[in-house]
C-alpha cells in the first residue's frame, strides 16, 4: 500500500487579532478535498519558540532549547509544507522567519508551497519565503498570492472566495475606506 504524503499547513502569524485563520481554513478545505495527501494544521501559536539563541543552526550543532527541539521533531514528521504567509514590511512575519531558522535538516529536500496575503497581496513575502526555502534546501512550487485589498484592522468580515480556477481572492464585503492625511 502506498503511503500518502503528510503535509503540514503552517500558520505563520501569531498575533491575537490575526487574519491568518481565514486563508488557513480556506486552504485547509482545498487540501483536505484531495485524496493524494494528508494535511494537518501546524499553528505557530502552539510552538512558543524563543528568538533563535542557539550556538549555531542545528545543521552544525544540536539545539538546546526544548521548544526548538520539539519544533524540529514536529517538522521532521512531515513530507511537505503549505505556508500561510502574511506580509509584514515586504517579508514574512518575524515569527515565521524565526521558526524557519529553528530547524534545518528537518526542512531539507522537502517541497513547499504557500498561500500569501497582505494589503498589497503578499507577493513580496512569498518571494522572500522562496529564497529562504532555497537556503534550507527545500523545493518550491509556484504558489498563489492573494490580495486582501485593505488591512485586516479595517474590516473584520473578510471572506475568501474562489472566483475562478486560476484566480482566488480575498475580499472585504464592507465598503473600503480611504487613507486620508
Ligand atoms: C507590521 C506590519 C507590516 C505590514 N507590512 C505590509 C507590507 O509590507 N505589505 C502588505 O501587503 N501588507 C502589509 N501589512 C498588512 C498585513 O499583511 C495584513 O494586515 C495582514 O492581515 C497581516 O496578517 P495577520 O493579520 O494574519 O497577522 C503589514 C501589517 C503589519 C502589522
Amino acid at each position: 500500500m502506498t503511503m500518502k504524503p503528510r503535509i503540514a499547513l503552517i500558520i505563520g502569524s501569531t498575533r491575537p487579532t490575526r487574519f491568518a485563520d481565514k486563508p488557513a481554513q480556506w486552504m485547509l478545505k482545498q487540501a483536505q478535498a484531495r485524496e493524494d495527501m494528508d494535511v494537518e494544521v501546524v499553528d505557530l501559536r502552539d510552538h512558543p519558540l524563543p528568538f533563535f539563541a542557539e550556538m549555531a543552526s542545528n545543521l552544525h550543532v544540536p539545539s538546546k532549547d526544548s521548544e526548538a527541539i520539539r519544533w524540529q521533531e514536529t517538522i521532521a514528521g512531515f513530507d511537505g509544507f503549505i505556508f500561510v504567509v502574511a506580509e509584514y514590511n515586504h517579508s514574512v512575519t518575524g515569527a515565521l522567519k524565526n521558526a524557519l531558522d529553528q530547524a534545518y535538516r528537518e526542512w531539507n529536500r522537502k517541497p513547499f508551497t504557500a498561500i500569501a496575503y497582505g494589503g498589497a497581496g503578499g507577493a513580496c513575502a512569498l518571494e522572500h519565503l522562496r529564497g529562504i526555502g532555497v537556503e534550507l534546501q527545500m523545493v518550491s512550487t509556484r504558489p498563489p498570492s492573494i490580495s486582501v485589498a485593505a488591512t485586516s484592522w479595517q474590516c473584520s468580515r473578510w471572506v475568501v472566495t474562489s472566483q475562478s480556477r486560476r484566480s482566488r481572492r480575498v475580499f472585504c464585503p464592507a465598503p473600503r475606506r480611504r487613507w486620508t492625511i
